[in-house]
């Protein structure tokens, strides 16, 4: 396997966040609200993502969208009314953090996902508007909570090395059929190259208990491969399988970059339940001590 090595490694600018998905699983609540628009704590999920994004220097956002989801596209716009409204009643502080959240003019892009054929088919959506770059993906459901923002070190690794990189962390052996999992050459160093990679894999044939956590780093060569739409898994166009094909087709560098902090799979109601405390203990000086003391008398 070759991998990249250029001397520069050209810079990460941009990001794509694939938000089309029906959020059937959390019914009614995602009748006529996204679901990457429901709330941790004070701020929608895919906030906290594009937090993470602007924390690793990322300086355009580009979003899959699709039917029912325009309101995501109004989240991360200027809202006049309620700014001058908050400007007339001296709310300074409120007004200052929605602009602070607020992309500046020209770094967000929207496009659709007419039909959900996969996650695979949803990256491949934003071609165009990526062009010939290596960009960041980050997939809204998976949060990640700690100091130093997961993309972040992602990119400290990329700049190294160059290549792909693909985010992992364990999973318990009972959970490994939900995800992507990859085998790596070092489980110990912070990146290593990556041996195997297999799509969710049927219960009790996964190579290892790495997951991949929904966020990656990838090479525009990707869209020669996604292009192709070829169904896997599920019947759905996976992307899993196109890095595969990158990797050996193209002599692509693959790499796990390891992930030591929390992850909240925001696609499963523990998953949502547990980042609310999470981020909510998070708060130190506001939330955490009043959410354990009314969770020590809610358990007794
Ligand atoms: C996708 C990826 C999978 C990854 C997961 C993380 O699956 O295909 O490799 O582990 O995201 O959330 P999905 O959750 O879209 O089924």
């Amino acid at each position: 396997m070759t991998q990249v090595h250029d001397k520069v490694h050209k810079k990460i600018r941009k990001a794509v966040f694939p938000v089309a998905g029906l959020g059937t699983r959390f019914l009614p609540a995602t009748k006529a609200v996204p679901k990457e628009m429901l709330t941790v704590v004070d701020r929608p999920v895919i906030q906290h993502v594009v937090d993470e994004a602007r924390a690793a220097g990322i300086e355009h956002f580009v979003f899959v969208t699709g039917r029912n989801k325009a309101v995501i596209e109004d989240h991360f716009d200027a809202a006049y009314e309620l700014e001058d409204t908050l400007a007339r009643r001296d709310k300074h502080e409120a007004l200052k953090s929605l602009k602070a959240d607020q992309p500046a003019a020209g770094m967000t892009s929207f496009t659709r996902q007419q039909e959900p054929l996969g996650l695979g088919h949803a990256v491949w959506c934003a071609r165009d508007i990526i062009g010939d770059e290596p960009f960041a993906l980050l997939l809204p459901d998976m949060l990640h909570l700690s100091d130093k923002p997961c993309l972040g070190s992602m990119i400290e690794a990329y700049n190294e090395v160059g290549g792909n990189h693909i985010n992992v962390a364990p999973v318990p052996e009972d959970q490994t059929h939900q995800y992507g999992i990859v085998g790596v050459d070092d489980v110990q160093a912070s990146y290593s190259p990556i041996n195997v990679m297999v799509e969710k894999p049927a219960p009790g044939t996964a190579p290892s208990n790495w997951h991949i956590t929904g966020r990656y780093i990838l090479q525009p060569e990707i869209f020669e491969f996604l292009g192709r739409q070829e169904a896997g898994v599920g019947g759905e166009i996976q992307l899993t399988d196109s890095m595969l094909k990158l990797r050996d087709q193209l002599g692509q560098g693959f790499f796990a970059d390891r992930y030591d902090g929390e992850i909240h799979d925001c696609g499963s109601k523990i998953g949502f339940l547990t980042a609310n405390m999470a981020y909510a203990l998070a708060r130190k000086d506001e939330l955490a001590d009043e959410l354990r003391d009314e969770m020590k008398r809610m358990l007794g």
